[in-house]
C-alpha cells in the first residue's frame, strides 16, 4: 500500500514567534504533525499541551508534541525561529552576532538527522541566516528559504488598504530586497484594482489626494519597529507569513511569494538571498519571477544585495 502523505513540520524555538507559528499550523490544520523543539524543555512541553487543548475547536486534530532533532529525519518542513526579543532601537542586521552561532548549531543538528525537506528560516537577519543555512546545510537552493519580504508585502497591502479604504487583496505587487531597512517597493510593478498603482491614484485624485507612495513605503518599512516599540516584538504577522508559506509548499499551491531565496544571476545578482517573487511548490522555492524594474528600482535591489552580502562575508 502506498504510504499516506503524512505532512510533518518541525518548529525549532518555542518562544513567542515559534509558538505562534505552531498555533497557525495547528489551528488551520495545515499538517498532520507538529514537533516543537526548544532548549527549555518545560516551555516546549507547556506550549505543546496548551496548543493541543484547543483541538476540539480546530479544523482537525493535529498531533502536536515536544520533539528533538531526530524528528527532523522524516519532517517535510523545518522552521527555524531561534532568536531573542530584539533590543529597543536595534535593526535586524544587528541581531547577527547573537543569532549566527545558535543557528549554526541548529542547522548541524537538523542535518545530522538526515533531514531532506524544506528549511524555512525566520531568525533575523533572515536573508543572511537563509544564505548561511544554505551554505552550512549543503541542501539544494530550492530547499532553503527565508520568510524574506513576504511579511513586508502583506504589510504594504494592509497599509494601502488602511489609506484607501479598499480591501488589501485588491493590491498586486511585492516589496523586494532585504527584509530590513534597504527593502523597497518597485512601484512601477504595483497594481490596484487591475490598474497601475500610479494611474489608479491619478484617476482618483479627489478621493486619494493624500496617498503618497513614499509615505506608504516608509510606513511599511517601519511597521516592524513600531510594533516592537509598542509590544516588545512581533509574532502574529510573521507567524501568519510562515503558515502561508508552509501551506503553499505542503499543498503544492504554486503561489508566487517574495520569500528570501538564492539569486544566482537573476536580477544580475549572485550568491545572495533576497526577497524576490518566487514560485513555491512542493519541493520548495523554484522559478524566480524577474520583474521589469526601472533603472532606479534595479539600483535599489543592487544596493540591498550589497548590504546583505556584506553581512554574509566571513560567516563560514
Ligand atoms: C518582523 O518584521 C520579525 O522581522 C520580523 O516582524
Amino acid at each position: 500500500m502506498a504510504t499516506m502523505n503524512r505532512n510533518k513540520v518541525v518548529v525549532v524555538g518555542a518562544g513567542t514567534v515559534g509558538s505562534t507559528v505552531a498555533f497557525g499550523l495547528v489551528s488551520h490544520g495545515l499538517c498532520n504533525e507538529v514537533a516543537l523543539i526548544d532548549p527549555m524543555a518545560e516551555r516546549a512541553l507547556g506550549e505543546s499541551h496548551d496548543l493541543d487543548d484547543g483541538s476540539e475547536f480546530f479544523e482537525r486534530h493535529v498531533n502536536v508534541h515536544v520533539g528533538d532533532y531526530a524528528d527532523c529525519a522524516n519532517a517535510d518542513i523545518v522552521v527555524v525561529t531561534a532568536g531573542r526579543r530584539p533590543p529597543q532601537g536595534s535593526n535586524r542586521l544587528q541581531e547577527l552576532g547573537f543569532t549566527v552561532g545558535i543557528v549554526g548549531q541548529i542547522v548541524d543538528d537538523i542535518m545530522a538527522s538526515g533531514f531532506d525537506g524544506v528549511l524555512i528560516m525566520v531568525s533575523n537577519p533572515v536573508d543572511v541566516m537563509a544564505w548561511y543555512a544554505w551554505k552550512r546545510s549543503g541542501l539544494p537552493r530550492s530547499q532553503v528559504l527565508g520568510t524574506g519580504t513576504a511579511l513586508d508585502t502583506s504589510r504594504l497591502k494592509t497599509i494601502i488598504g488602511e489609506e484607501t479604504g479598499l480591501d488589501p487583496r485588491n493590491v498586486g505587487g511585492f516589496v523586494m530586497g532585504e527584509h530590513g531597512d534597504s527593502q523597497f517597493v518597485p512601484w512601477s510593478t504595483v497594481s490596484l484594482g487591475g490598474k497601475p498603482f500610479a494611474r489608479f491614484l491619478s484617476d482618483n485624485r479627489d478621493r486619494f489626494s493624500s496617498v503618497s507612495t513614499d509615505e506608504l513605503e516608509r510606513k511599511t518599512r517601519d511597521r516592524g519597529n513600531e510594533i516592537k516599540d509598542a509590544k516588545g516584538g512581533t509574532n502574529y504577522g510573521i507567524a501568519s507569513t510562515v503558515a502561508g508559506i508552509v501551506q503553499t509548499i505542503l499543498w503544492d499551491e504554486r503561489r508566487i511569494v517574495p520569500v528570501s531565496t538564492l539569486l544566482d544571476g537573476e536580477y544580475g545578482e549572485h550568491d545572495v538571498f533576497l526577497g524576490v517573487p518566487t514560485e513555491l511548490r512542493a519541493n520548495g522555492a523554484n522559478e524566480i519571477v524577474e520583474l521589469e524594474l526601472t533603472p532606479y528600482e534595479q539600483e535599489k535591489l543592487h544596493r540591498s544585495a550589497e548590504i546583505v552580502r556584506s553581512y554574509c562575508t566571513g560567516l563560514l
